[in-house]
């Protein structure tokens, strides 16, 4: 099965100029580029193979908030997926699980596909594979707050979900393939069982290089991978696309 390959440049880069010139380098099959809001446009017309994305969004209602994107105008601009619940958000501006179930809500009910991020702070990196039980029981109840309320009945096929273990985000220090296909198994396993045969792509994501791309990807329980930083260089992006055909 092909898998998803999320571009996730964040607050990059500096010009429109060199985003037309990643998007080009990364308009590939299978690729979803997440640039910033403001660039959204300008990559879009260059796109033909991969699709776009926004880092975030907010509710449809109320219009009166300042500062916010809504739903209906990331579709407009041609965007077809979402990031939402990022741990950068999370920490930086404060976004509670409260909120991000609402904003889950509002992104599927318009349409949009949802990559969903979750994943613990934390981990004792000394502990064994088989001693995952703290790391998926927070990320079990982070699951449960983040769908809170949600008729996944109608909207759960568009619903991803990316497993990004805080502390292995932008810290050059991944998981370990063997951890994150357990924990992605365990995502399956509870989605499926809590939510009436919810079988959603559950993607990883923490400092996935050209040169670590292919123990995740060749696992079979993992359905793709959210890159950070390696998508900022289109050299290096292509590697971990090849390695995910
Ligand atoms: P990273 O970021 O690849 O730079 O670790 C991943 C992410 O935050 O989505």
């Amino acid at each position: 099965m092909n898998k998803l390959l999320i571009a996730n440049w964040k607050m990059n880069p500096d010009s429109a100029a060199e985003a037309v010139r990643l998007a080009r380098a990364e308009d590939l099959n299978g690729v979803v580029v997440a640039p910033p809001f403001i660039f959204l446009e300008r990559v879009k017309k260059v796109l033909r193979r991969a699709q776009l994305a926004g880092q975030d969004v907010f509710l449809s209602e109320p219009r009166a908030a300042t500062g916010e994107i809504s739903p209906y105008m990331l579709k407009q601009v041609g965007v077809g997926y979402v990031i939402v619940g990022h741990s950068e958000r999370r920490r930086l501006v404060g976004e509670t699980d409260e909120l991000i179930s609402k904003k889950v809500q509002a992104a599927l009910k318009a349409g949009l596909k949802v990559v969903l991020c979750v994943g613990e702070l934390k981990r004792d990196l000394r502990s064994k594979i088989y001693d995952l039980r703290k790391a998926k029981n927070f990320v079990k109840k982070q699951l449960i707050k983040d769908l809170k309320g949600l008729n996944l009945k109608s909207y759960g096929l568009s619903l991803i979900i990316a497993y990004e273990p805080v502390w292995a985000i932008g810290t050059g220090t991944p998981d370990n393939p063997a951890s994150a296909a357990e924990m992605i198994k365990y995502i399956k396993k509870i989605l499926n069982l809590r939510y009436h045969g919810l079988n959603p792509r559950v993607l990883y994501g923490g400092s996935v290089t050209a040169k670590n791309a292919a123990g995740f990807l060749r696992r079979p329980e993992i359905d793709g991978a959210l890159v950070g930083g390696a998508s900022l260089k289109a050299g290096e992006f292509k590697k971990i696309w090849t390695v995910s055909n």
